[in-house]
């Protein structure tokens, strides 16, 4: 069942950066894109066209992909909340859109200032423009282990918004940990929900690692066969609208975790090690990254400054 080739969607430039209190430049932003390509990174979600006044680190959105030098066989995806959203996503020629739900009403409002259900319904429009033009549409489902104000969430609560995103035609669900509370068998569980009704090549797993838990998430879901995660590098992030919840499993972890498991994952670790440096450095501090503290530990004894 585990499958032999994992691809990682890089969310680092989006879910990581988005956190951040102090503006990130914009020219920054756009060489941490540059150099996870060059570490072999296919699938870079590299913005958010959301409101500025909601997430300001995101205002340069269309800055942002206007200044990407696009790397043959990368995809380039972008959030989109709404119509306004995805076009300035589609005018910046993303390969992909992310619309984004939450499986509890708390969460909802507080993230996208509507309930579950008039996210949905603001979604329709947003599906049929991005297929009109030849555009997939990836729907992430939050808080679906766990919700910062309600607190437990069910399986069947995150079905029902996993049922009506097939409904109105979403191509991809992604089952997001916002708060990093899942634990392998609860994981196991809420993916079963999503298989249900997508095909295990258009499901992955979106864990941030607040509580540790990540790795093994993922392992439990490389057990039901899903062969797709979003990470970050340098395991940078949160989420503004869930406080003390911290960034997304690092990249480095999940890629060193795939290729001790003869997993092939595209990414050459040492590269991305240098582009998880480069951004902490920018960001004054060391990776989050367990791996990328011990590759650049090893590096210093081997090449004393
Ligand atoms: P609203 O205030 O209800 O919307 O926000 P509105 O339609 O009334 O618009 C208010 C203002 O925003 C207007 O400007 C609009 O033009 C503007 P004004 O007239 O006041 O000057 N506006 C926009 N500007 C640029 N781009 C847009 C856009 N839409 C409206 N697309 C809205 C509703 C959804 C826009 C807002 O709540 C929002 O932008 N929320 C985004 C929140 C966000 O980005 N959260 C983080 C990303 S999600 C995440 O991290 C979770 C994930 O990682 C999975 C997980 O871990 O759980 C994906
Ligand atoms: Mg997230």
């Amino acid at each position: 069942m585990i499958p032999a080739r994992v691809t990682l969607v890089e969310v680092g430039p989006r879910d990581g950066l988005q956190n951040e209190a102090r503006p990130v430049p914009t020219a920054h932003k756009i060489e941490l894109v540059h150099r996870l390509q060059a570490a072999g990174c296919t699938e870079i979600e590299a913005a958010s066209f959301v409101s500025p006044k909601w997430v300001p680190q995101m205002a340069d959105a269309a800055a942002v992909m206007a200044g990407i030098v696009r790397a043959p066989g990368v995809r380039y995806a972008a959030l989109t909340p709404n119509l306004k959203g995805l076009e300035g996503a589609l005018a910046a020629g993303v390969d992909e859109v992310v619309v984004f739900a939450a499986a509890t009403e708390a969460f909802s409002r507080r993230n996208i200032n509507c309930s579950i259900d008039e996210s949905l319904e603001r979604f329709v429009p947003v599906v049929q423009a991005a297929h009109a033009a030849g555009v997939k549409v990836r729907g992430a489902i939050s808080c679906a282990l766990g919700c910062p104000y309600q607190g437990a969430v069910s399986a069947g609560e995150v079905e029902r918004v996993v049922v009506a995103m097939k409904g109105i035609g979403i191509d991809h669900c992604g089952i997001a940990d916002t708060i990093g509370t899942g634990t392998p068998r609860a994981a196991q569980a809420v993916m079963e929900r999503a298989l249900a009704h997508y095909p295990p090549a258009e499901v992955s797993g979106h864990f941030h690692d607040t509580y540790g838990q990540a790795l093994a998430n993922i392992l439990a879901c490389l057990e039901l066969g899903i062969a797709r995660f979003d990470t970050s590098v340098a395991g940078l992030g949160g989420c503004p609208y869930a406080k003390g919840a911290s960034g997304n499993v690092a990249t480095e972890d999940v890629v060193f975790m795939l290729h001790g498991m003869g997993i092939d994952s595209g990414i050459d670790l040492d590269a991305l090690v240098d582009a998880a440096a480069f951004i902490s450095g920018l960001l004054g501090r060391a990776p989050v990254a367990r791996v990328s503290r011990a590759l650049l530990a090893k590096r210093e004894v081997a090449e004393p400054a």
